[in-house]
């Protein structure tokens, strides 16, 4: 597999093209970005720690029969993954309040939230990412009422997956961001990366931060902590 032109930077990756136009090639970068890109720092090591979760967690949800667009690894911090038309939302499910949601309502860090909360963003970095609801999202035309139900849907049932699947590693799975894309065939799945860049995660006994929130607070060194979570998830298996 030859790695091909560029086709997209973002944040934390780069997209390539390779030779069969339906995949493509996911680089994950040494960069930790937060405020929507206006902190940015290089961290070595981080661009590997990013892939091989995303890899193995990307493997189990396929394996629960939930499709996604991960085909397989390709190098350290390299995956191959099927060419999507990205819808373009942020899908955010929050077990407990942390983040924006614990500063936009003032109620206690960490309170449970039942049912799971689910908000959208539309993905924007000139409007910073605003808040959309789903009349909004229907009436812009960024996705039919369809998808949104199957969006909804699938959020729950990677939330179901995932959460049990920290909690049986010591980790509580306090809120995370997918983005979805379809197939050339129409189909919709699970797209872009399942790191700690993505989720907010609380070691359940002694309450630490170990994702972004470590960076974005400037509470030490990043790289340990994904390093951290690698290895109780691969422990867990
Ligand atoms: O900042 P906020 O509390 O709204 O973030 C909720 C969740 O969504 C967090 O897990 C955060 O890491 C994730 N998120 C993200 N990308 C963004 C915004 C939020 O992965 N652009």
């Amino acid at each position: 597999m030859e790695r091909g032109a560029l086709l997209y930077t973002g944040k934390a990756k780069n997209m390539y093209a390779t030779d069969n136009p339906e995949e493509l090639w996911a680089e994950y970068k040494d960069q930790a970005t937060a405020l929507n890109g206006k902190k940015k720092v290089a961290i070595a090591g981080k661009g590997t720690l990013g892939r091989q979760i995303s890899s193995l967690l990307f493997t189990e949800i396929n394996a629960q029969g939930m499709p996604t667009h991960f085909i397989k690894t390709l190098n350290e911090t390299a995956m191959l993954v099927k060419k999507c038309d990205m819808i373009p939302l942020e899908a955010v499910v929050r077990n407990f309040a942390s983040g924006s949601f614990e500063r936009k309502f003032q109620v206690e860090h960490l309170k449970p939230l039942k049912p799971a909360v689910h908000e959208f963003y539309y993905k924007s970095d000139p409007l910073d990412d605003p808040f959309i609801n789903d009349e909004q999202i229907i009436a812009l035309g960024y996705a039919d009422k369809d998808t949104l139900v199957a969006i909804h849907k699938f959020a729950d049932q990677v939330n179901a997956y995932l959460f049990q699947r920290f909690a049986g590693i010591g980790i509580k799975l306090v809120d995370f961001k997918l983005e979805f894309g379809y197939l050339a065939d129409g189909q919709m799945v699970l797209a872009d990366e399942l790191s700690p860049d993505n989720f907010r995660l609380v070691d359940a006994e002694t309450g630490a931060s170990l994702d972004k929130d470590v960076f974005r607070k400037g509470e030490g060194p990043l790289a340990p902590v994904y390093a951290g979570v690698l290895k109780r998830l691969q422990a867990g298996e």
